[in-house]
């Protein structure tokens, strides 16, 4: 379970000032960061493409309280998706609270609408779009928005969280053939009554949600960095007689690196989730909470020498 006060700091203002105005910290925020413009993430993900590998790029943000604020994100994405040159590598990963769905006066239909210039942005360039989840009061919403968008862009993807106890159904309802779901144990902090809390029970529920979806007619894109659920996702690929380019190994930038590698040379599609912009904050602290290891890093890059 990722650390419940490292989720509370995500919150924390003065906190994002203290890890932002020192560059002591630059070092260990761009471990997982990819930079704060398009030309830093490019140059990234086209290292990454080069390597053999694919990316999906998120344009950090999320919580928009205003129209403008949602339009400044979708005009981050469409500029990033006209200078993105790597066609059938590349997509990007969308939070539809950062496009306006929590906005009063039908966000919902706001975030669609931002969405879907997005996606059309997207078929331009080559590319797809995968809608991140958030926590669980948002899942409907965003399965709604995913059903309206792919009936003109059948390739958009989804992530599902498996710690939910409704992600069976979810993942059974959208194992249809070029489906695309991205499926993960959830990185918000959830209550009982919806989710599983403990380690055991999550990692268990995410086989249960890989079988369903790796027996389903879908493209599987299995996001973690679990070494004993990755094994677990290419044996039930392989009993299921499924090539390695039916289902993709996704991991975040940063995290086990050499592993990403490994795989892709062994053949393995792998795609690296590659977030940037100006609001790392909140992403960088949700790193932080879930491998407390990652702290020493923050702490000791504020001692001097
Ligand atoms: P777990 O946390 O058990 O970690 C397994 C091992 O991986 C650890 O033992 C450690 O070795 C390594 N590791 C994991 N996290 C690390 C870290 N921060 N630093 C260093 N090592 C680390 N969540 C969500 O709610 N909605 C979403 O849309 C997405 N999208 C998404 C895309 C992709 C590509 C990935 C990989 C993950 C997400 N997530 C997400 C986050 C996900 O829900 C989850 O919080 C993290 O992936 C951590 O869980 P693991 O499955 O890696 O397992």
């Amino acid at each position: 379970m990722p650390n419940k006060l490292l989720l509370m700091a995500a919150g924390s203002h003065r906190l994002r000032r203290i890890v932002a105005g020192s560059p002591l910290t630059r070092g260990v925020v761009q471990r997982f960061v990819a930079g704060e413009v398009n030309d830093e993430a490019i140059a990234v993900a086209r290292r990454i493409v080069d390597s053999g590998m694919r990316v999906t790029i998120d344009h950090l943000g999320e919580g928009t309280t205003t129209v403008e604020q949602a339009a400044a994100v979708r005009d981050a994405y469409l500029s990033l998706l006209s200078a993105m040159r790597m066609p059938g590598m590349a997509e990007v990963s969308v939070k539809l609270s950062a496009l306006g769905s929590a906005l009063p006066h039908n966000g919902r239909r706001h975030a669609y609408r931002l969405t879907r210039d997005i996606c059309a942005a997207a078929a331009a360039a080559d590319a797809t779009v995968t809608l991140d989840m958030e926590d669980h009061t948002t899942v409907d919403l965003t399965l709604a928005v995913l059903d309206e968008l792919r009936t003109e862009f059948p390739w958009v993807g989804v992530a599902l969280q498996a710690c939910l106890h409704r992600t069976p159904a979810d993942c059974q309802r959208l194992a249809y053939a070029g489906s695309r779901v991205r499926l993960v144990k959830g990185a918000y902090a959830e209550p009982a009554s919806v989710a599983f809390t403990r380690r055991r029970q999550i990692d268990e529920a995410f086989d249960r949600c890989l079988r369903i979806l790796m027996q389903g007619q879908g493209y599987p894109m299995v996001a973690t960095h679990d070494p004993r659920l990755i094994d677990s996702a290419i044996g039930l690929a392989r009993a299921g007689g499924r090539s390695t380019t039916d289902f993709e190994v996704q991991m975040l930038y940063g995290i086990r690196a050499n592993e990403q590698t490994r795989l892709a040379g062994e053949g393995y599609r792998v795609r690296v989730y590659l977030p940037y912009g100006q609001d790392w904050y909140a992403y960088f602290t949700r790193r932080l909470a879930e491998k407390p290891a990652n702290l020493l890093l923050l702490a000791r890059s504020f001692k001097p020498g």
